[in-house]
């Protein structure tokens, strides 16, 4: 069976300031991803990562190159198409608080995007936020709790029920484990790896976490000062990787264990 891509990435440029103080923040950057699968960004701080996952939702106005989203050219949309594509788009930030709102309760932040966007009556919504809740593995009885009464991980859990919810198709996870104990880190990891097999979403993950983006990733794009240093799959990059920046890279940061690992090692499976 072919799998066609869903997201075609070209020449993709951004820089940031003008003249020669302009930072290249991304440089020349060309990608695609197949619907259903991950594409992995490594890089060190500052190398483009963000400005790159930014660019594709165009929250950020690439200077020039070329996004192709289920077939269609995404500069030339207008910005009502745009607006109708967003939707299939969704990121997940590190701190899940900047994209809840403090003054509303879980299910409020659940259902907000199913009110912008009018999905279904207001009985359908509040079924579909209960669901939403399960499927992130919240118990129903949080409903009515406001997100800064959770922990972090429970407040991704939050984010990610509310990214949902409009039923996105690619999902930009940027740094989305990156501010939590290794062991909720590794909760959120596979609550994302069941809810990509579920939905058939496809994933760009952003992380300077060697095990995150080892877990999730089919393909690793390897970022250095806003250029790509090296594209391939998972295992060629972390098994043999070509350049000396990858090389550092892959040897500088601690690797996340796998559950595997940790139940290897006494501990419990992380509880889905
Ligand atoms: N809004 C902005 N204005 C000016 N410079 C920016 C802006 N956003 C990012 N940059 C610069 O672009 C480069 C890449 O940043 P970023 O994409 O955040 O990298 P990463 O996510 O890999 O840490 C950095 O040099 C950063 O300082
Ligand atoms: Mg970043």
């Amino acid at each position: 069976m072919t799998v066609r891509n869903l997201l075609e990435v070209g020449n993709l440029c951004k820089s940031f300031g003008r003249g020669k103080n302009a930072i290249r923040a991304v440089d020349d950057v060309s990608f695609s991803i197949r619907e259903g699968s991950t594409l992995g960004v490594l890089g060190e701080s500052g190398s483009g990562k963000t400005t790159l996952g930014r660019c594709v939702l165009r929250l950020v106005e690439p200077d020039s190159g070329r996004i192709r989203f289920d077939g269609k050219e995404l500069t030339w949309l207008t910005p009502a198409e745009m607006r109708q594509c967003r939707r299939e788009m969704q990121m997940i930030f590190q701190n899940p608080l900047s994209s809840l709102n403090s003054k509303m309760t879980v299910a409020q932040n659940v259902a907000d995007p199913l009110d912008i966007w009018s999905v279904g009556t207001p009985a359908s919504r509040r079924a579909r936020v209960r669901e939403l809740l399960d499927m992130v593995g919240l118990a129903s009885k949080s409903a009515d709790a406001y997100p800064w009464e959770f922990s972090g991980g429970q407040q991704q859990r939050v984010a990610i029920a509310r990214a949902l919810a409009v039923e996105p198709r690619l999902l930009v996870c940027d740094e989305a484990t990156s501010a939590l104990d290794a062991s909720v880190q590794s909760q959120i990891v596979e609550l994302l790896l069941r809810l990509q097999k579920e939905m058939r979403l496809t994933y760009i993950v952003i992380s300077h976490n060697l095990g995150v983006v080892e877990r999730m990733s089919d393909e690793v794009l390897v970022m250095e000062r806003g250029k790509m240093r090296e594209l391939s799959t998972t295992e060629e990059i972390y098994r043999f990787p070509k350049s000396d920046y990858t090389k550092t890279l892959i040897h500088a940061v601690p690797r996340m264990p796998t559950p595997q690992e940790l139940a290897a090692r006494g501990r419990p499976l992380p509880r889905l």
